[in-house]
């Protein structure tokens, strides 16, 4: 298995429990820069034939993308052009692309069902990785096998990179007397551990056929607000803290404060989650705490 980064958001560290298998290699590569991906893909398909892409690249900090779009050029569409383009150049017939619930935008009391639309996503982000998809689906008429797109909203768990639960344990670390949350609270949202995820797009890779397909990946529940997050961050890692809530009902430009997910497809498939979103998030607190060693 290679793995290519080039570690502009995550880590070596969060790799280094595979960093002895004999059969794992990491290459520090911009994926944003298509001669370099072309020619590697190319050199390491020729050593070992490459069956199958998990493309997981992209920016996940929405609020950078928002406060400069080059930001997600680069690093959510460009890595995916560049990875789609070097497939069709070496001749690796599938892809597996970790999309997002962003590409929906905000659509209110809408049930998000994949075939929903027109879409018009609100963030940078969404917008680059909805245009990711129209790249992969493009492929798949010219070039690929197989393509699954998996659009996830919440992930929760470690290594964490980023998130609301990274966010309030690195305020917290920095100051236990206050806790500063973004928006008033009452933003709500579904979270699935990344636990479930990873076993949803595995389940979903071993048993999906059709040559290109879609599928939302989340939580079977109504969610968990900001608010109850906030009070059991503050209650496990720091009782003495206050909070202090935003005015807004958004936690940032492009944040899409509540939303109604279907994942009514992928249950079809037979797959459900082992944990609801509280328990998820329950977990993922206490394991995102100790990452930073508030535990
Ligand atoms: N975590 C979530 O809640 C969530 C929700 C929806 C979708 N996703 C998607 O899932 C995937 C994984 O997300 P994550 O939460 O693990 O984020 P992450 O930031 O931890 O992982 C993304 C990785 O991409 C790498 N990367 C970024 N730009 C690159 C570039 N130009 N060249 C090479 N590597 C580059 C980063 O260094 C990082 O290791 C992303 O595509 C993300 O958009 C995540």
């Amino acid at each position: 298995m290679q793995a290519l980064d080039n570690f502009c958001r995550g880590s070596r560290a969060n790799l280094a429990e595979f960093a002895t298998h004999p059969r794992f290699t990491v290459h520090e590569i911009d994926l944003a820069d298509e001669g370099p991906v072309t020619e590697l893909v190319g050199r390491l398909h020729s050593q070992v034939p490459i069956d199958e892409v998990w493309h997981l690249a992209a920016n996940s900090d929405i609020p950078a993308g928002i406060a400069d779009p080059n930001v997600d050029l680069r690093d959510t569409f460009l890595t995916t052009f560049n990875v789609v383009n070097a497939m069709k150049v070496t001749g690796i017939p599938k892809i597996l692309f970790a999309s997002t619930s962003a590409i929906y935008g905000d659509l209110g009391a809408t049930v998000l069902q994949e075939d929903v639309g027109p879409l018009f996503p609100i963030s940078s982000y969404g917008a680059m990785k909805l245009a990711s998809e129209g790249v992969i689906s493009a492929a798949v008429e010219s070039s690929l096998q197989q393509a699954l797109i998996f659009r996830f909203p919440n992930v929760i768990g470690v290594p964490a990179t980023h998130g609301v639960l990274l966010d309030f344990a690195r305020k917290l670390r920095k100051d236990p007397m206050r806790l500063e949350v973004l928006g008033n609270g009452t933003q709500q949202k579904g979270y699935l551990h990344v636990s479930d995820l990873v076993d949803a797009m595995l389940h979903l890779r071993n048993s999906v056929t059709r040559k290109l397909d879609v599928f939302n990946i989340g939580a079977v529940d109504e969610g968990v607000s900001v608010r109850t997050i906030a009070e059991e961050m503050v209650a496990l890692a720091a009782p003495q803290a206050r909070l202090e809530f935003g005015t807004s009902s958004k936690g940032w430009v492009g944040d899409v404060p509540r939303f109604r997910y279907s994942v009514q497809k992928l249950l079809d498939t037979g797959w459900r989650p082992a944990m609801g979103s509280h328990l998820a998030m329950k977990r993922a607190m206490a394991e995102v705490a100790a990452q930073e060693g508030l535990l």
